[in-house]
């Protein structure tokens, strides 16, 4: 077999390689290389979550036990679904162990997310539209979320400063979906880019939730802008 002669698995990869950036662009070729090289990549094949960034969820809730069994969680900006998967997993939506709650994942994007056992997504459909939010309040179990959870991002336009504000746009928009449907005690996990309006954010969020902390998990790529805000034990605002 192949596998014992490291000379010829190296010509082997190498010959692979050479096949996967033939015709693409250098931009391509690029990005390309650096996901044959990421190790997030390779353990996300290998455990079989849909991309890497489920890592990022994992870091987190290993770090902060925010999904715990029997819990309702939201899932903001949801596709392809890896957030999703964690979720289900640590929620035990799908019912996995009988021994222990059952919880709920619902998950919105504006694409389409493939089906997945233990959520019901929202495809097609925008977290900051109140008619979603409609919806949410028919899908939790009493209208409520234990977690919301976002690692939404827009399109981004290549204008660093634009696409920051559009984000802290959709992260302010948060705020008003927890009023909704968010208990008491409740959490935010939410990605943002860093920039000159994060401030206004993590102010916004400590005017209703008791600890509002920034992180950056490992498998966050270092040269990248993105940054969570974690905000726990929220406080429903008195009108
Ligand atoms: C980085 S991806 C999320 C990856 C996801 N957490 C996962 O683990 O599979 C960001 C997603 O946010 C979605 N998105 C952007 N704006 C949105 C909006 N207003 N409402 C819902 N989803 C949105 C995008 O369509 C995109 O799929």
């Amino acid at each position: 077999m192949w596998c014992f002669f490291p000379r010829r698995r190296y010509i082997h990869s190498t010959l692979s390689l050479m096949k996967k950036l033939k015709g693409k662009s250098v931009a391509e070729q690029r990005w390309l290389m650096r996901q044959l090289r990421d190790p997030y990549v390779k353990a996300s094949h290998a455990q079989n979550f849909r991309c890497r960034s489920a890592f990022k969820l994992l870091e987190i809730d290993d770090q902060f036990r925010l999904l715990q069994p029997g819990y309702s969680v939201v899932d903001c900006g949801a596709a392809p679904g890896a957030w999703s998967q964690v979720a289900v997993q640590r929620v035990n939506s799908s019912g996995t162990d009988a021994e222990l709650p059952r919880g709920t994942v619902v998950g919105i994007d504006i694409l389409n997310v493939p089906p997945l056992e233990g959520a019901h997504f929202l495809s097609c459909h925008d977290v900051t539209d109140p008619a979603t939010h409609a919806k949410l309040l028919e899908l939790l179990p009493g209208g409520r979320a234990h977690v919301i959870l976002s690692d939404m991002a827009p399109n981004a336009s290549g204008f660093r400063e634009m696409d920051h504000d559009k984000l802290i746009v959709m992260c302010l928009s948060l705020i008003d979906l927890a009023e909704k449907i968010l208990q008491p005690g409740g959490s935010l996990v939410c990605k943002y880019w860093d920039g000159i309006f994060v401030q206004k954010l993590q102010k916004k969020l400590l005017s209703v939730f008791s600890s509002v902390r920034t992180l950056k998990p490992n498998a966050s790529r270092k040269d990248s802008a993105e940054r969570f805000f974690l905000a726990r034990m929220y406080r429903k605002p008195v009108k």
